[in-house]
């Protein structure tokens, strides 16, 4: 899909669609609000005729699309619920608004900025979420799809008279803004990519080919590599399948000389069974996706060589394929990581933090960072928590933790912060080793993640995103996930990060 900012008006009739906001109607909103009036005079008043009638009530999911008489397209009106108005509701709408008119002729859509834009909410906050939204929703994994329906292939954010004369700065906006996105579309699409297909030396080679583009330096360690390295846990979870671990490094060196260097390091587990703790069958397909993090790693580094982002930024994936197999790591099992600590395995399910150690130790030894931002789908008690649009995350670092928060919050990707205490750094010490991997009875999971995976950072400012639920749109709930989170791999955290790196080089 082809986006951009234009000084042409929504309704010129030059679109295939044009597509305003409304906001919900009070009781005492008789008549169409006035914003809307040039879009009513397209259709010959019958978009004031609609609303009268209760057609049109600004709800949220509710778009109208009226036919012009004068034979040049459709006048589209999609709602905006109540007040107030967020960009994160533009996004949306946008995100709805472009899925809701594929496969019905629409192959350009208009959106007029001026309809979406008040309330709090800035012009160039609206355009952002309009052109954001519309590619975020857009989207659909075809690569092994031999047909499809007719999507809308070009989005105009319109500025029309309103809004004609920011055209240098929204444009300006704009093109960030869909390096944001775009990033995040690679990560999707890579995730979204079958086990089979998507193995750990797959990913090294997105990796090289990533680096190769960007001009940034890639490390990939086999596993003869990673046995040299002392890097057990990667070995370990990646023994009993034929497809060997791979670490994973690329380095991004910075924009500016502030000189801070920010680690992100991914969880990449290209399937997980659980090993011999095997899963049970129904929904393990899900687990192709258990490579989000490390994928959302490679959009990030993306992200940030095509933005020049401030800070040095060193991506780091921790690979592996998790099977049961007579090489399988097994319950009981104590293995060695890199920085020396020694994990008792108690459940080959719980894979994601033994990789993260190796992933975490290297690049504290090696690289020192300022801040270490690690995602991993790391438990079902995330989403248990707080289901699929929101991840929670700790952090020792206040001054961390608020600037996540408030990316995440700018960009539709939320988080919410959850504790580390002394009680729970308790429950992970192992009998036999320095920690364990699970703690029964299982309880706090996101916390247990967190204070075992606190034994590998060093000194640096870190935090920890468990993103098991907004990771990937699953089928049975897409109706409760934003729109712009279209079914399989959502590429959450892409944004945010690159969001979070922008705002701290400036
Ligand atoms: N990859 C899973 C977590 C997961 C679950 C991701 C659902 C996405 C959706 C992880 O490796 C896992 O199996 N975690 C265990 C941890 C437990 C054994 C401590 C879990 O959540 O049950
Ligand atoms: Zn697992
Ligand atoms: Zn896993």
């Amino acid at each position: 899909m082809k986006v951009a900012v234009e000084r042409r008006e929504a309704t010129s009739g030059s679109f295939d669609a044009s597509v305003s906001g409304v906001l919900e109607r009070s009781e005492k909103d008789v008549t169409l609000p006035r914003q809307l009036s040039r879009e009513d005079q397209l259709t010959g008043g019958a978009l004031a005729r609609a609303w009268e009638g209760r057609e049109v009530r600004g709800h949220p999911k509710e778009l109208t699309v009226l036919f012009r008489p004068d034979g040049k397209g459709r006048v589209a009106v999609i709602g905006l619920g109540r007040r107030p108005l967020r960009a994160d509701t533009i996004r949306e709408a946008a995100a709805y608004a472009i899925q809701k008119l594929k496969g019905r002729g629409v192959r350009t859509v208009g959106f007029r900025l001026a309809a979406f834009v008040g309330e709090g909410v800035t012009s160039e906050e609206a355009a952002r979420a309009i052109a954001g939204g519309a590619a975020l929703g857009g989207y659909e994994f075809l690569r092994y799809k031999s047909s499809t329906e007719g999507a809308v292939e070009e989005v105009v954010v319109a500025l029309g008279e309103e809004h004609g004369r920011e055209e240098a700065s929204l444009r300006k906006a704009l093109d960030q803004e869909l390096v944001l996105v775009e990033s995040a579309l690679f990560t999707r699409d890579l995730a979204n990519t079958p086990p089979n297909v998507a193995t750990p030396e797959w990913l090294a080679e997105e990796a090289r080919r990533l680096g190769h583009e960007h001009g940034l330096k890639v490390t990939v360690f086999d596993e003869k590599k990673l046995a040299e390295m002392n890097c057990g846990g990667l070995l370990a979870v990646g023994g009993g399948s034929v497809h060997p671990p791979r670490l994973i490094v690329l380095e991004y060196p910075g924009g500016s000389r502030s000189g801070k260097t920010v680690a992100v390091v991914g969880k990449g587990i290209t399937f997980d069974s659980g090993g011999i703790s095997l899963k049970p069958s129904a929904g393990m397909w899900e687990m192709k996706f258990d490579k989000a993090g490390a994928c959302a790693v490679l959009g990030i580094l993306k992200a940030a060589a095509t933005l020049k982002v401030g800070p040095r930024v060193i991506g780091v994936m921790a690979c592996a394929e998790n099977l049961p197999g007579g090489s399988a790591y097994r319950p009981s099992d104590v293995v060695r990581t890199h920085n020396g600590k020694n994990i008792e395995v108690l459940d080959t399910d719980a894979e994601g933090r033994v990789v993260l150690a190796d992933g975490l130790g290297y690049v504290v030894e090696k690289y020192h960072p300022d801040e270490v931002i690690d995602l991993a789908t790391l438990t079902g008690a995330a989403l248990i928590a707080l289901g699929e649009n929101i991840a929670p995350f700790v952090a020792n670092s206040d001054p961390l933790a608020s600037a996540l928060l408030a990316a995440g919050a700018a960009v539709g990707e939320p988080l919410w912060r959850l504790p580390l205490t002394d009680v729970h750094r308790d429950m992970v010490k192992s009998d036999v080793a320095d920690v364990r991997n699970i703690v029964e009875p299982r309880i706090a999971g996101v916390l247990i993640g967190g204070v075992f995976l606190e034994n590998f950072i060093g000194e640096s400012a870190w935090a920890h995103l468990d993103i098991a639920g907004p990771a990937y749109a699953r089928k049975a709930t897409l109706k409760w996930v934003p729109a712009y989170h279209p079914l399989g791999a959502t590429g959450f955290g892409v944004r945010l990060i690159t969001r979070y790196l922008l705002d701290v080089g400036r």
